[in-house]
């Protein structure tokens, strides 16, 4: 299929992008390079912003696009508590415009990046698509927002939608050349591998006083590379008219404590770490059931244990310590 791939210079969007390629579609990344990467981009990338709809209308008809995968957001949990706007202003006028611009070229499928941060703090575990939805920031926040008006756009307009509420992604393509780049790093598995890099001379524990075994937060990790592999097989999955949700996490939930400690042995590093204030809108508590993605879509994680995910990460850093600078 010709897919239009929104943030796919970005973290996510480059594995997804390799994962599409590889399983024989055509995909053009299209992203404002605000946060991607230029260099991350292996096939064709239109450089504009999802808030530029006449651009997106021109990208749709020039490459007759079938099939839109959308990831360009903005991401930080704690940003978004403290610049609420911006987040609803890219993320949700962002899907807005993009779905407008769909339904003018007549394009009608789409694969959406959502998140666990829908669920805010969960009442049960693990957590099941049909579970409530109450997030405690705004980025998960507007992603509500985002799949709210997916469903009524599949209702009015018959579009197609497959919405990936993905866990905690990390680790790298595991053949080193493509991997996690953000500037500032705020995720804390890139964080953690900084130190053992002497970038930093101690990893922040933001908060170890949670209602945990540890008392900090706990949190599902999945491998980029099986994150990936799941919008190749959701792209199968789209139906007109209809929102299908699938939780994407490894059913296993790890404290910030054991992430650090995983980090050192694939590090052979001490990494120091210090206890800081908790960071606003962290949930104690996120661990997916996944079962409806490997029951709907035959998803099967090849990488689903945390030291695997920690070492490919690791190869990335230790080969990029720049990012793709
Ligand atoms: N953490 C630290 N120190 C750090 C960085 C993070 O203690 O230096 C802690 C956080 O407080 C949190 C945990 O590590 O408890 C994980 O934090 P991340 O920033 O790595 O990830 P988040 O859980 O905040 O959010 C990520 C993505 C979201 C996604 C969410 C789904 O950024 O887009 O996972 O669970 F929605």
């Amino acid at each position: 299929m010709n897919v239009l791939l929104t943030g796919g210079a970005g973290y996510i969007g480059s594995h997804v992008a390799r994962v599409l390629a590889a399983a024989g579609h055509r995909c053009v990344a299209y992203d404002s390079l605000v946060k991607g990467h230029r260099q991350a981009v292996a096939g064709e990338l239109v450089v504009a912003d999802v808030a530029d709809g006449q651009a997106l209308r021109q990208a749709l008809r020039r490459h007759a696009i079938e099939v839109v995968i959308h990831l360009a957001a903005f991401i930080e949990a704690g940003e978004s508590v403290a610049q609420p706007g911006k987040y609803f202003q890219n993320n949700v006028l962002g899907a807005w415009t993009l779905l407008e611009a769909m339904r003018d070229c007549g394009v009608s499928k789409i694969v959406f990046s959502s998140t666990a941060a829908v669920y805010g703090q969960p009442s049960r575990l693990p957590i099941e698509e049909a579970d409530a939805l109450a997030p405690v920031n705004p980025y998960g926040a507007s992603k509500v927002c985002v799949e709210y008006m997916l469903r009524a756009y599949a209702e009015a307009h018959g579009i197609g939608c497959v919405s990936l509420r993905y866990f905690n992604v990390a680790g790298a393509d595991p053949a080193g050349d493509i991997g996690e780049a953000h500037e500032p790093e705020t995720h804390l598995v890139p964080r953690v591998l900084q130190v053992a890099l002497g970038a930093a001379a101690a990893v922040e524990i933001f908060g170890d006083d949670y209602d945990t075994p540890d008392g900090t937060c706990i949190r599902d990790y999945i491998h980029v590379t099986d994150l990936a592999a799941a919008h190749v097989l959701a792209l199968g999955a789209i139906r007109a008219s209809q929102v299908r949700v699938y939780n994407l996490g490894n059913g296993e939930g790890f404290s910030v404590k054991q992430v650090i400690q995983t980090c050192r042995q694939a590090t052979g590093h001490p990494i120091p770490a210090k206890v800081a204030p908790r960071r606003a809108g962290d949930p104690l508590r996120l661990v997916a059931s996944s079962a409806k993605a490997a029951a709907e879509l035959s998803w099967r994680p090849k990488f689903p244990d945390l030291a695997t995910i920690v070492e490919h990460a690791w190869a990335w850093h230790r080969n990029h310590p720049r990012g793709y600078a």
